[in-house]
């Protein structure tokens, strides 16, 4: 995440992921599935705006970076195009920001400010990136000096996607997804992203996806996007939770059509959908192809690039 501090502001942009690849190797006791999932960070980006109380209270207001919503196609209610946008308790910016505060009993509140360009319920991971971004401006604006371990073991308990926001770049991620192991060396790729018109949740797909007998393993994409030539990566590509994600809603079939038409090196669902990406040959191409899914109305489309960890701590202070 990109950090700043403007007067008394901490300003904190930090990035949407996208799974490369998400096996869920098997259900386990306690309703979370064990999964094994490549994420990276792309050039989508929250904004969060975090100013300290001296009184103990939390305050949250959130909105839709201007052109977010317009910049969809058809005529859908904002809901549709993007996202709710939950406020108040139910966002859990306010339940990072709130386990911290009683974790390290500052007396301090937080006034704070979130611009959303990230589509919720879309497999980016947009309120997860926020939470860790809250996390990361809390534990500065209050003076707590938490370490990295400590925001992790608060993180992992907001939700499983929230630790690896606080380092972002590039991970393998497994476990419920919680447990990180940063990946180098992936080469930059370029992406069309598009979010279809309706979302879908997470708990819902995961319910309803079936563990394989026999789990494919991230080891041979990971050796395809190091050393090998890009038109092998899209043999390695793999979400398990897409066949699933195509049965619950008619769009992700219709886009994974139109993406099979318009050459990309690979395409798929992130996460637990309902966003879908094809990575580009270049920048170019996936503006070109942004412009294609637009033309088709098929949702909100976008293009972007990874983003690496060193690159998002470039303006650390
Ligand atoms: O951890 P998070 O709050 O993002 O998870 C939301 C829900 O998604 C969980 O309550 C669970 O139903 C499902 N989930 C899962 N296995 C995972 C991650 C999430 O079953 N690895």
């Amino acid at each position: 995440m990109l950090i700043d501090q403007v007067g008394p502001e901490i300003e904190i942009h930090t990035p949407a992921k996208l799974n490369l690849f998400l096996e869920v190797l098997f259900r386990r006791e306690d309703g979370f599935h064990e999964i094994e999932t490549l994420m990276t960070s792309i050039s989508i980006y929250d904004t969060i705006y975090f100013s300290t109380r001296t009184d103990h209270q939390l305050r949250l207001t959130c909105g839709w970076a201007h052109g977010t919503r317009a910049r969809s196609s058809g005529e859908l209610t904002s809901g549709q195009r993007v996202g709710d946008l939950p406020e108040g308790g139910d966002n859990i910016v306010l339940q990072a920001v709130d386990r911290l505060q009683k974790h390290s009993g500052v007396r301090s509140g937080a006034s704070i400010r979130l611009v959303k360009r990230i589509p919720s319920s879309s497999g980016l991971g947009g309120a997860s990136s926020d939470a860790a971004a809250a996390l990361v401006a809390a534990n500065s604006a209050w003076k707590l000096g938490c370490s990295r371990d400590e925001l992790r073991t608060v993180a992992a308990e907001i939700g499983s996607d929230v630790p690896f926001f606080l380092d972002c770049g590039s991970a393998m991620c497994r476990g419920r997804g919680e447990r990180i192991q940063p990946v180098v060396g992936l080469p930059r790729m370029h992406f069309a992203v598009v979010r279809p018109p309706e979302g879908l949740s997470t708990p819902r797909v995961f319910k309803q996806c079936r563990p394989p007998a026999d789990p494919v393993r991230a080891g041979d994409l990971l050796d395809a996007l190091r050393f090998g030539c890009p038109s092998t990566w899209s043999r390695h590509l793999m979400n398990r939770l897409q066949e699933t994600a195509e049965r619950m809603s008619p769009w992700i079939q219709r886009i994974r059509r139109v993406f099979d038409r318009v050459g990309c090196l690979g395409h798929q669902m992130s996460g637990s959908g309902s966003c879908y990406f094809g990575i580009c040959r270049n920048g170019r191409d996936a503006r070109r192809i942004a412009r294609i899914l637009r033309a088709n109305r098929l949702g909100l489309s976008m293009h972007a690039n990874t983003v690496t960890a060193t690159q998002l701590g470039a303006s650390l202070r």
